[in-house]
């Protein structure tokens, strides 16, 4: 681990911390300046509320869409993901006969969310080895008449894969597509209008070093006037996007320290932090790779670190072997005792197959994997020797 990196984070540092991408970190200084906002607000808080807070928040969102790239008038503040999800099944008006498209790979929530509503959700399968024509393909099989929107994940949760987001757009015109790029804020060069799509959510707390509870919504011009908050408040008349800036009196400490998290960013090397979370992950996974076959001889497949070529950057896969973790539940139950013994770092089973994804982040380095094949070793033979 990289302890000057480590030190700049209230991390504990007896733990492997290599799953960043699931809540991300949240720097010191980041932390320090939410709390100034806290202390701010609450020396006078009715004054801060009724005059102050607005333009702070818009200041904010400013911040983000130049981050992002975008207009000014394109992006809502949001929370999360989760949050957008809801905001954009009310803007399609998504009801029972409806039905959307998830990819096998997609986040969940999407598919739970459009159940409440009581609309169908028809899943596109793909392996993890597929390419763009044929990602693209699955997506377009799977719209029918009454498909309302199309979900891709730009990366996706389970096998870190970046999924063709132009070509899935392009191959399902004219249905509207929702781009869930959780992770893609801070790691990967951004292009949004061009995609086509017409909602695009990102976090910003994954990747970009922002407080918990921050995140950002985009939407095309023509759904900005139903792409409204959930909550409706006393300045719900402001319409997209002002309208998601106050949804009623919340902690808005975490929103007005955005831009603290970005600058973090910016000076430990921006994107220049997932070119390099990308080589270690090369280097740790063939490590791993290399430590099991050494302990499990002949039930390891094949590795190639480049392996899967879709692989995103701040994420890989890594197989298993055949015949240990055989069920979610498996790998829930490896993820406990690896976690005990302070390894943060998830397994997953996958279309039949087991796989343990590997992260990465600004503190980690090189040996950290060694520490990790080591531990991961231990278990494997501790549960299923
Ligand atoms: C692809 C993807 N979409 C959505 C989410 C949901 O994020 P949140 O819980 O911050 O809403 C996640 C979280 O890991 C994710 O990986």
């Amino acid at each position: 681990m990289r302890h000057d990196i480590l030190e700049l984070f209230d991390a504990d540092p007896t733990v492997l911390h290599l799953n960043t991408g699931a809540f991300g970190m949240v720097p010191r200084t980041v932390r320090a300046a939410q709390q100034r906002w806290s202390d701010r607000i609450e020396a006078n808080p009715v004054r801060f509320f009724r005059l102050e807070c607005h333009d702070e928040l818009q200041q904010v969102r400013h911040r983000v869409t130049d981050f992002l790239g975008v207009q000014t008038d394109s992006v809502a503040l949001i929370r999360n993901v989760s949050e957008a999800v809801g905001v954009i099944l009310d803007a399609i008006d998504l009801r029972a006969g409806d039905d959307i498209v998830v990819s096998d790979h997609g986040y969940p929530t999407v598919a739970l969310a459009a159940g409440t509503r009581g609309a169908a959700v028809r899943t596109a399968p793909f392996g993890i080895d597929a390419s763009d024509a044929e990602i693209a393909a699955a997506f377009a099989a799977q719209v029918g008449e009454h498909t309302r929107l199309v979900v891709v994940d730009a990366v996706t949760s389970p096998a870190g894969l970046e999924l063709p987001v132009r070509a899935v757009v392009e191959a399902v015109a004219p249905v509207p597509v929702f781009v869930d790029a959780a992770h893609s804020a801070g790691t990967t060069e951004l292009d949004i209008e061009p995609l086509g799509a017409a909602f695009w959510a990102t976090n910003l707390h994954k990747w970009c070093y922002t407080p918990r509870g921050t995140g950002a919504l985009w939407t095309a011009a023509p759904w900005r006037d139903r792409a409204l908050p959930a909550v409706t408040s006393w300045t719900s008349y402001k319409g997209y996007p002002g309208a998601h800036d106050f949804p009623g009196t919340v902690d808005f400490s975490a929103m007005l320290a955005i831009p603290d998290g970005l600058d973090f960013w910016a000076a430990h090397g921006g994107l220049e932090i997932a070119r390099r979370n990308r080589e270690l992950l090369s280097v740790g996974s063939e490590l791993v790779h290399r430590r099991l076959a050494m302990a499990f001889p002949g039930d390891l497949p094949g590795f190639d670190p480049s392996w899967p070529g879709r692989a995103a950057p701040g994420m890989r896969l890594v197989p298993l072997p055949d015949g240990l973790i055989e069920s979610a539940d498996d790998a829930a139950e490896v993820y406990e005792r690896l976690s005990d013994r302070g390894i943060e770092c998830p397994p997953a089973f996958w279309g039949g197959r087991s796989y343990l994804r590997l992260g990465s982040g600004l503190h980690v380095d090189e040996l950290d994997y060694d520490r990790l094949a080591e531990t991961l070793v231990a278990t494997l033979r501790g549960l299923f020797a």
